[in-house]
């Protein structure tokens, strides 16, 4: 049974103590066996850019591939609280252009929420949105968009003057209106510090042991991936190997001619057939 129902389960999971549960979902496939499980919420991440499509980063997504996959994962998956990334520059031009880009990936896609990146230069976005009736969860540490700035996929928030920057951030999120705030990369004691500071729920991901919630990408937590491996991932499946394994079978089957059998096969129309190779 999913805890979250709608975005208010957000703050009754935190005033309850009951940690939220999240993984991301770009496909029809996935998302019908995620509706199967009991995971809390989906999130139909730009991560999709690196997992699906096989940029090296999040920047290439566009608004109408969030809105299709928005789509897609809401038919597989329609009972679950499903959240949508905004992509790069969605939100960053001006407030009008974030309710116009907002507003459609809501109608069209289907989602009850959003996610945005960034600290206190993007509070008035997640403010406006929010007035709009848009709930909105934030995503502060290694934000995947702003990797050219950042330098790379490192941890963030070490030292006293990051991590207090970051805590700045995540109260004028809090106060903005956001729901929720996803933190990646971040050392535990100051992902600790931030959930124990704020009202919302805070959702981790690279972020430790003290966060009211986790998130992973499906792909990943299945290990769909053999060469990606960060320290913070835990595998709970092989599939990489399993799937390796089946369509190797696969071949060799086809190839031995022992795929398909006459439990396979058709019959049932009067045939010919002169070059009969079994
Ligand atoms: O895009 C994404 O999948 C994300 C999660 C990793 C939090 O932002």
């Amino acid at each position: 049974m999913s805890f979250v129902k709608n975005i208010n389960d957000f703050a009754r999971a935190k005033r309850e103590k009951t940690p939220i549960s999240m993984v991301t979902c770009y496909d029809y496939g996935f998302a019908r066996l995620v509706e199967k499980s009991n995971i809390d919420t989906v999130l139909v991440g730009d991560s999709l850019g690196n997992v699906v499509a096989g940029f090296d980063s999040t920047i290439p997504v566009t608004v109408d591939q969030m809105i299709y996959h928005t789509q897609i994962v809401k038919r597989g998956a329609p009972s679950k609280f499903l959240i949508t990334d905004l992509p790069f520059m969605s939100y960053h031009v001006s407030i009008e252009d974030s309710l116009k880009n907002a507003g459609r990936i809501m109608k069209e896609g289907g989602c009850s929420a959003l996610k945005l990146e960034g600290g206190e230069d993007f509070a008035p976005v997640v403010e406006a949105l929010v007035r709009a009736s848009i709930p909105v969860v934030a995503h502060l540490g290694l934000t995947p968009q702003s990797v050219h700035k950042l330098g790379g996929y490192s941890v963030q928030g070490r030292g006293e003057e990051k991590s207090s920057i970051m805590k700045k951030d995540a109260r004028m999120l809090q106060d903005a209106g956001a729901s929720a705030l996803v933190l990646e990369m971040v050392p535990e004691e100051l992902a600790g510090e931030i959930t124990e500071m704020l009202s919302i729920p805070t959702i981790g991901i690279g972020a430790g042991r003290y966060c009211d919630g986790q998130v992973l990408v499906i792909n990943d937590l299945l290990g769909m991936n053999e060469e990606f491996n960060p320290k913070f991932l835990k595998k709970y499946a092989d599939l990489a190997t399993v799937i390796n394994g089946a369509l190797n079978q696969y071949d060799s089957e086809v190839k031995n001619r022992k795929f398909p059998e006459e439990r396979n096969a058709f019959s049932g129309t009067a045939g010919n057939i002169k070059n009969k190779v079994y």
